[in-house]
């Protein structure tokens, strides 16, 4: 498939080259049309989100009111900060104009006064990479005021995270932009109706937006047939663990998962058998190595293997790994980014950790898996936002999954028995 959102092209990252294959023309197009007809362009595409949820982005689009006083914004979400994903920051380095043509294009249709692209902050490169980016098209009068001598105005801003995964969270990332602590809000009010400052606000990922352009320079009909009917469109997939060439791949969604692996990766390193793959980023359900036939990177292909496509980012673990350690590890991870503020995260994350260290060190009891099962199933569907359920996710499924991993890390003998033979 021709790449789209990261052709390899020398210098595309500069406004020259960019516009020299074509960029800001369909900025200029959308320009022309009505703002609805551009959300209707990219409704009838079948975009959908690239952040987690595959939400369809042209309908989120229909849900900013038309008839306001008020602001309305764009938060561009560059948080990605889940474990396994690192597809944004190829964008910000390889193609930033094509996110900041996406941003305006969106900023039109919605009628937008400002954008927030909210990075991560340990992005420093590609924070000044696409502060770069944005300066030169200010420069060249893509964003600003009467933007390329038409009536709509509108600014992108630069927004640095500092280092917390909830401010990935839609809501907390509003918080955090608004100088509060992220912590994420109660919906409803949705953002569409209550986001920044109270005002409507629509969040899309950076390669959500990166999509757009690709629908309206070359019209819905031809994007509706890239890839996967249901779920279409080029998909940027961040492959790592273990494979021989781990690195962000552009492939049409529909892509079967091990063609991914053993096409475009180059296979396993020894020719070892795969015990295990997460598809999507950490909070993914993982899946068995021996049930890869078939599941392909699309939503409705990866719902019915029991997961999801997430941010795409899928982790390749071979025959030898250790997955009590891996689910030890990301359910570590969980713990240390709960914001806190819902009980059950707060506390069972810790809970659902602190067991897992004993399974990892071989020392799990009996009762135990039950236990776990429990605590997340308490969590999942508990909690404000959805960092509950990404911790819950990955627990549930490797015990479903991989039951006898767990068992057999069960220390059957008791630790005060065990404590007195010593003695
Ligand atoms: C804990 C948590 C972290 C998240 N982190 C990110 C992130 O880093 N980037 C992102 O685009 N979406 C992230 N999301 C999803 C966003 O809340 C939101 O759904 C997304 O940005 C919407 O964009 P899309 O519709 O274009 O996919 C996260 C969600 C949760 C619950």
């Amino acid at each position: 498939m021709q790449k789209l959102i990261l052709p390899n092209i020398p210098g595309l990252h500069t406004i020259d080259v960019y516009e020299s294959q074509g960029g800001y023309k369909a900025f200029r197009k959308a320009l022309g049309m009505k703002p609805e007809e551009v959300t209707d362009e990219v409704k009838k595409s079948g975009l959908r989100g690239r952040g987690g949820a595959c939400f369809p982005t042209g309908l989120k689009w229909t849900f900013m009111p038309k008839q306001t006083t008020k602001p309305k914004y764009i938060c561009v979400n560059g948080d990605e900060s889940e474990p396994g994903t690192f597809k944004d920051r190829q964008i910000f380095e390889f193609n930033p104009h094509l996110l900041i043509e996406g941003t305006l294009i969106g900023a039109y249709a919605m009628g937008v006064t400002t954008s927030f692209i909210y990075v991560r902050g340990e992005y420093g490169k590609w924070i000044r990479l696409l502060e770069k980016a944005i300066a030169d098209a200010y420069a060249k009068g893509y964003i600003g005021t009467s933007i390329l001598g038409s009536t709509f105005s509108t600014n992108i801003v630069v927004h640095k995270g500092a280092g917390a995964y909830i401010c990935g969270e839609e809501s907390s990332l509003m918080n955090s932009i608004e100088g509060m602590r992220g912590y994420p809000r109660v919906r409803p009010p949705f953002p569409a109706q209550f986001g920044l400052w109270g005002c409507p606000t629509t969040i899309n990922n950076v390669e959500t937006m990166c999509n757009v352009p690709l629908i309206i320079d070359h019209g819905w009909e031809w994007y509706s047939k890239i890839g996967a009917p249901k779920h279409p469109g080029p998909i940027l997939v961040g492959i790592s663990g273990h494979v021989n060439k781990p690195g962000v791949y552009e492939l049409p969604t529909g892509v079967p998962l091990l063609e991914i692996i053993y096409k475009h990766a180059g296979g396993v390193p020894g020719d070892k058998k795969i015990k295990a793959v997460i598809p999507g980023g950490s909070s993914t359900m993982i899946m068995r190595g021996d049930q890869l036939e078939g599941a392909c990177m699309d939503a409705e292909s990866l719902k019915a293997a029991g997961s999801s496509v997430g941010t795409a980012g899928l982790i390749v673990m071979d025959e030898d790994t250790d997955l009590m350690k891996v689910i030890a590890r990301i359910s570590m991870f969980y713990y240390h980014e709960s914001c806190g503020q819902c009980t059950p995260c707060r506390e069972g994350t810790g809970w659902l950790w602190k067991i897992l260290k004993r399974f990892e060190k071989g020392e799990g009891r009996a009762g135990d898996v039950d236990l776990l099962m429990d605590i997340a199933n308490n969590i999942e569907g508990n909690t404000i936002c959805a960092l509950g359920d990404a911790a819950a996710w990955p627990v549930q499924s490797m015990i479903r999954r991989f039951r006898d991993e767990f068992e057999k890390r069960v220390k059957t003998v008791p630790p005060r028995m065990e404590q007195e033979a010593a003695a």
